[in-house]
């Protein structure tokens, strides 16, 4: 398990224990943190997992990849430089503490 912290718009903050292997958005959805929409399931294809990684974490997470780049340019809050899809976010024991925040609106 790692520990993964969410801050919402609100700066209410939830951590949870995730499972290694799975990915931040579906950690989350199976936690019920609310502010993930997710509604292609983790398919890469709807950018509704849009997260805003805390700036300490980003080189851990490795390069944003090509799709995952294209996605985010049609995120419904404004895409920023911390701006990652929490499905393509692998979770490993190297993320402990990982935290996040979740975009005013994902649709
Ligand atoms: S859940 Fe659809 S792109 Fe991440």
């Amino acid at each position: 398990m790692t520990k993964i912290t969410f801050i919402d718009r609100k700066n209410h903050i939830r951590s949870i224990d995730a499972d290694n292997n799975s990915s931040v958005m579906r950690a989350a959805v199976s936690h019920g943190v609310k502010g993930i929409a997710a509604e292609c399931g983790g398919n890469g294809i709807c950018a509704t997992c849009h997260v805003y990684v805390d700036e300490t974490w980003l080189k851990k997470l490795g390069p944003v990849g090509e799709d995952e780049d294209t996605l985010l340019d049609s995120t419904v809050s404004a895409r920023l430089p911390n701006s990652r899809l929490s499905c393509q976010i692998r979770i490993t024991p190297a993320l402990e503490g990982l935290t996040l925040r979740l975009p005013e609106r994902q649709t």
